[in-house]
């Protein structure tokens, strides 16, 4: 059930370039949050009608989110300080099933690792493939899934192969390997949707569930107004009531 939080903003840091870690104080929300869920920020300035969605990436001590700056709205969120105000229509859309007692992949590119961090905070028991550009948008993410007690692996891809204990290539060049190497309930992706789209198809191939979380361009956040509609095999969904996570049989790759 999503309600209206009158939250403060407790931090506000950049953690990589254009990149903002941002801690409310939402203890409700904490509670109320399931793994995948997201919010709707109203940015306080009259400039901006639209709410911005993002990620509930932690819920374990107090809420966290983590956003990179790629247009006015994030560009104006990343000015706020510590103590201002924000209104959060919150926790919104279905969030990943969380049904699989076994060990799950958890594959992430960018700021698709922020729901995926929210899963291994829950879980017994991943490993984690984390893709970034570069090594300053990985190791942020992996300090913040290396103290988890669920994670038992961390794998790391980087474009330019800047992070040397990493490699270098994209998230499903390695997937293959991680898959072979152990044995996995299920996975989960979040990303650009031509890494999920490979992710999804070796996931199968391996003939492992799979589930996606899915960005798109929103509006209400609420399923009222379609701008958010997808394509699946079993008509149009609405990614912010119906989503954003799907499973991936369900979703038309054409
Ligand atoms: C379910 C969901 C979860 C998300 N989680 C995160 C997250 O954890 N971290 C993160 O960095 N980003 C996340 N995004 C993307 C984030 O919403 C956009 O980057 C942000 O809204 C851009 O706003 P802007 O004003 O800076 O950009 P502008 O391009 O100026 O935005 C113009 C309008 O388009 C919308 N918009 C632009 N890009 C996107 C986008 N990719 N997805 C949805 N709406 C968009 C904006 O909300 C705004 O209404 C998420 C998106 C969705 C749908
Ligand atoms: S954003 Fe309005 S229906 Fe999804």
């Amino acid at each position: 059930m999503s309600k209206i939080f009158e939250s403060e903003i407790k931090s506000n840091v950049e953690v990589a370039p254009a990149i903002f870690k941002l801690e409310i104080d939402a203890p409700e929300l904490a509670k109320l949050s399931k793994p995948g869920q997201f919010a709707q920020i109203q940015l306080p300035s009259e400039t901006f009608t639209l709410r911005r969605p993002i990620g509930i990436a932690s819920t374990r001590k107090g809420v966290k989110m983590f956003y990179r700056v790629v247009g006015d709205g994030t560009k104006f969120l990343s000015t706020l300080k510590e103590g201002t105000t924000l209104n959060i229509l919150a926790p919104l859309g279905n969030g990943f099933s969380m049904h699989y007692s076994h060990k799950i992949l958890l594959a992430g590119g960018g700021m698709g690792l922020a729901p995926l961090l929210s899963v291994a905070e829950k879980l017994r028991e991943v490993e984690v493939l984390i893709g970034g550009r570069n090594k300053d948008e990985v190791i942020f993410w992996i300090r913040e899934f290396v103290h988890l007690p669920a994670v038992r692996s961390i794998f790391v891809t980087t474009d330019d192969g800047s992070y040397r204990y990493g490699r270098t290539g994209f998230v499903v060049d390695y997937l293959p390997e991680i898959m072979a190497s152990s044995k996995f309930s299920a996975v989960y992706t979040c990303g650009p949707d031509v890494m999920m789209h490979g992710v999804a198809l070796e996931a199968i191939a391996n003939g492992l569930p799979c589930e996606l979380s899915f960005e798109r361009r929103m509006a209400c956040g609420l399923g009222a107004c379609l701008s958010c509609s997808i394509d699946t095999i079993n008509g149009r969904k609405k990614v912010c009531k119906d989503g954003p996570v799907f499973d991936a049989k369900e979703f038309n790759w054409d």
